[in-house]
């Protein structure tokens, strides 16, 4: 069977304290029809992951931090620990997101590490790759993302404990989105690699599509196979934009 879809709402660096209220609504708009249909996470800034973890308690809405450091502990200013995301109560952690890989030149090693401090913690990781708009054009996508699958990704990889998010570089926050063709093809492509890899918790591993996702092209997109979802920027920042991408299920 296939796994439930997750719609993931990554806020980057925005929301203040008063965003809590939008939780709040996507609370309010997460009935049983829904819940029955698709898991709903929020990975909001770190300095709110407390407050939204108290305010999602028994929700059944996941909350997840964007980056964890790889280590426990120790003088890393700045740095927060994977043990200090789930002493907030969040279960999830993304690593590894391109402005990550950017902005902060993390590697493949650096996400591998950051995916084990994660598991280490009892966080599900939500485990981002997606090749460049350069590396498109040159049509090395395939193996762009075969790199980042096998450099990325650690032994021990369940169903349970990661989620995959193909996010395009090219495609986030500019409104652009591979054709449903091209989704299709990364998708069956990395399923592929993770059944090879992981057997049967491969089929069950959740593949997340990320770039440019709204209300108006969630449905087109979440029903390509093997799309077991979103990871969503922007359009999650409002409650009726990121409940709209859900209900397209
Ligand atoms: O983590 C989310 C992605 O980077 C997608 O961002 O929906 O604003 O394009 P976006």
């Amino acid at each position: 069977p296939s796994p439930k879809p997750m719609i993931a709402g990554n806020w980057k660096m925005n929301g203040l304290k008063a965003s809590a209220a939008e939780l709040g609504q996507i609370m309010a708009g997460y009935g049983a029809d829904l819940r029955g249909k698709v898991d709903l996470a929020i990975c909001p800034p770190a300095t709110q992951l407390t407050t939204f973890a108290v305010v999602a308690l028994g929700s059944r809405v996941l909350i997840g931090a964007q980056d964890c450091h790889a280590k426990a502990s120790g003088a890393h200013t700045g740095d927060i620990s994977a043990e200090m995301v789930a002493d907030t109560g969040a279960t999830h952690v993304i690593v590894g997101h391109s402005e990550r890989r950017t902005d902060h030149a993390e590697t493949d090693a650096t996400v591998h590490a950051k995916a084990e401090a994660a598991w280490r913690a009892g966080l599900v990781a939500i485990l981002c790759i997606g090749e460049t708009e350069a590396e498109r054009r040159g049509g090395t996508t395939l193996s762009v993302v075969d790199t980042q699958l096998a450099g990325s990704v650690p032994e021990g990889a369940t169903a349970a404990n990661l989620v995959i998010a193909y996010e395009p570089v090219w495609a986030i926050g500019t409104g652009l989105t591979p054709s449903n063709a091209d989704i299709a093809e990364v998708h069956a492509h990395i399923r592929q690699r993770l059944v090879k890899r992981f057997g049967a918790e491969g089929e069950g591993m959740r593949i997340l599509y990320g770039g440019s996702v709204k209300p108006s092209n969630a449905g087109e997109i979440l029903k390509i196979a093997d799309v077991d979802g979103a990871l969503v920027g922007g359009a999650s920042l409002k409650a009726v934009d990121f409940l709209g991408i859900a209900a397209a299920y």
